[in-house]
């Protein structure tokens, strides 16, 4: 029998000292591969915006689009922890809305759902998707939903000050009942700090070696996405080029007529026609 990933599975991984593994997945077939390669948990993260909708922000993604991808992924997967990322606005409009949200999430089969950023109104509402069965990942450091607030791109928790103010954040969160922590881009020793004071495990993304556990978006890890490449990215597989030269053997091979071969074909048997 499969052992399904639970969040008290990520709280064992982290008290044994095991690395925790996180990929992003937006469908059903990259989704199950990711389960049969065993990634602990996979996150349809909105970055789906980018990598399968072709946003120029992760900010245009909607609610009802984040629905039909964490429905194929979970419809993938048998044993991973599936994460639905909110997109933006989905849940800073009310309490109520985001609720009903984060509901639809979980029905459309995550079995938790991932919220960016910090203030009052956050950890309230982490407080009450704990109350109502709800694991919640938070996200600190580089949260590109912020993105113009935040000014770019930009490393976040290069000075002490930062470091301490995202340390009292992410204590904060974890007080709230968010069961883990991303940390996005911030300096390696900065993730070690906050990593060492805190008991929720924190999974990195460009925030070096020390955090419990990685995440990377799959696209980038496979060499499919290829709008812009982050520095902090180890390329596994070169997609790109394989789904390229592949479609370019399609092409030459139906144009000079050797695609379909007689193999390839349906006849209908001698013997089928016959009356
Ligand atoms: O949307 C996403 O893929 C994410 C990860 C980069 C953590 O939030």
């Amino acid at each position: 029998m499969i052992k399904k990933t639970t969040v008290r599975t990520i709280n064992k991984l982290k008290s044994d000292g095991q690395k925790i593994t996180v990929l992003t997945a937006y469908d059903y077939s990259t989704a199950k591969y990711l389960d049969e390669s065993g990634v602990d948990m996979i996150l349809v993260g909105d970055s789906l915006a980018n990598v399968a909708l072709g946003y120029d922000s992760t900010q245009k993604v909607s609610m009802n689009e984040m629905l039909i991808f964490t429905s194929a992924v979970a419809r993938g997967v048998n044993r991973a922890l599936v994460i639905g990322d909110m997109p933006f606005m989905s849940f800073n409009v009310s309490i109520e809305k985001a609720m009903e949200n984060i509901g639809d999430m979980i029905k459309a089969g995550a079995s938790a759902v991932k919220l960016e950023g910090y203030s009052d109104y956050i950890l309230e509402l982490i407080k009450r998707c704990t109350e109502s069965g709800i694991p919640v990942v938070a996200h600190l450091g580089f949260t590109p939903q912020y993105i113009h607030t935040i000014g770019g791109h930009q490393i976040q928790g290069k000075t002490d000050s930062e470091t301490e103010e995202i340390l009292y954040k992410a204590k904060k969160l974890q007080e709230a009942g968010a069961f883990a922590l991303v940390l996005e881009m911030v300096p390696e020793e900065s993730a070690k700090y906050i990593t060492e004071n805190i008991d929720i495990p924190t999974i990195g993304i460009g925030a070096g070696r020390y955090c419990s556990g990685q995440v990377l978006v799959t696209d980038d890890l496979l060499g499919k996405f290829s709008d812009y490449h982050p520095t902090f990215v180890r390329q596994y597989a070169n997609l790109k080029d394989v789904i390229t030269n592949a479609v370019k053997n399609y092409v030459s091979d139906v144009k000079e007529g050797s695609f379909p071969s007689e193999n390839e074909v349906f006849q209908i048997k001698k013997e089928e026609v016959k009356c």
